[in-house]
């Protein structure tokens, strides 16, 4: 068995930390990302600076970084004037994304879920004329910070228009971290009766720490794509109560503890952590950098 490990560290561990992280450093990060095996990278989000002021250095970074062979680098684009940044950079993939929840959809990209489909819908035939990929998240599978629960048959409905439109890979995003198991289970049983597991990924959040856990319920439900971010960092400022991604560290660990191979080497992701630690002037917050730290 191999599982794909998806790093989004330097867009959604970043895009909500609110001391701005050099541009130079940056760079810096994701090229030493791009030499612990990880085959994957999302490097930012070309989206408005005023929602996001982070990650107003987009185009710099994505068009500086060196470029690893057999890695691919992805960027985060809500509309046409966001894929036209990515474009211009060169990116890979091309990440669109909404919400399953009709509030959390408005109040992060200021549409609602009928209005998203048009704009989406343009950015994905345009990146495909382009020769990119597509790969689409829905956010608040597993629950919204403003309307709760959200209903399984709304998220195939998404899901469905979401492949109809042309995506490549779907990853479902539980946005503020209140999915556990079973529920993941559950939802899975469903959605891979419906699509191809191998175009299916999951983006946990670690709010109550669970999402190690989530990744053991998914693996037995045959998924093998997993999102997460070095040492824990991230978070969604337009949904309250959002932390930290699953941490690639804590990932790789349990992958490799358990005989399964994704490829990544814990030593240099250390390293790259560690990196990061004293840029963002914080302790990391993943189990492994605890043990890394010491404390
Ligand atoms: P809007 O204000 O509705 O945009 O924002 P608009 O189309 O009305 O345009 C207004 C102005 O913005 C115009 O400029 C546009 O040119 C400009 P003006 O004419 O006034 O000078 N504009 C842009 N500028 C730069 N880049 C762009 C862009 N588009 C328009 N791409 C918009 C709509 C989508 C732009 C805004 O709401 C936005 O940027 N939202 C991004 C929010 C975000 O990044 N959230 C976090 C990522 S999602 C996430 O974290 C969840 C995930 O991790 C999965 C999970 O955990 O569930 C993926
Ligand atoms: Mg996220």
């Amino acid at each position: 068995m191999r599982v794909k490990v998806k790093e989004v560290g330097p867009r959604d561990g970043l895009q909500n930390e609110p001391l701005f992280i050099q541009t130079e450093d940056k760079i810096a990060w994701i090229n030493q990302l791009s030499k612990t095996g990880l085959s994957y990278i999302e490097v930012t989000s070309f989206v408005h600076p005023k929602w996001i002021p982070q990650l107003a250095d987009a185009y710099e970074v994505a068009s500086r970084i060196e470029r690893v062979e057999g890695v691919t680098y992805a960027a985060l684009v809500p509309n046409k004037k966001g894929l036209e940044g990515a474009l211009a950079a060169n990116m890979d993939e091309i990440a669109v994304f909404m919400s399953a929840s009709e509030t959390h959809n408005r109040k992060n990209i200021n549409k609602s879920i009928e209005e998203t489909y048009p704009v989406l819908k343009e950015v994905i035939d345009e990146a495909k004329r382009a020769n990119k990929t597509v790969r689409g998240y829905v956010s608040t599978v597993f629950g919204c910070p403003y309307e709760g629960e959200v209903s399984i048959e709304r998220i195939i409905a998404i899901s469905d228009r979401l492949f109809e439109l042309g995506i490549d890979e779907l990853s479902l995003g539980d946005t503020i971290g209140v999915a556990n198991p079973i529920q993941v289970q559950r939802t899975l049983e469903r959605l891979l009766k419906q699509f191809p597991v191998e175009k299916m990924a999951l983006h946990f959040h670690n709010t109550y720490g669970m999402a190690l856990a989530n990744v053991f319920a998914s693996l037995q439900m045959g998924m093998t794509i997993f999102d997460s971010s070095l040492g824990g960092l991230g978070g969604c400022p337009y949904a309250p109560g959002a932390s930290g991604n699953l941490a690639t560290d804590d990932l790789v660990y349990m992958l490799t503890q358990m005989g399964i191979d994704c490829g990544v080497q814990l030593e240099p992701l250390t390293k790259a952590a560690q990196w990061i630690e004293e840029k963002i002037g914080r302790p990391l917050t993943s189990h492994h950098s605890h043990v890394v730290r010491g404390n």
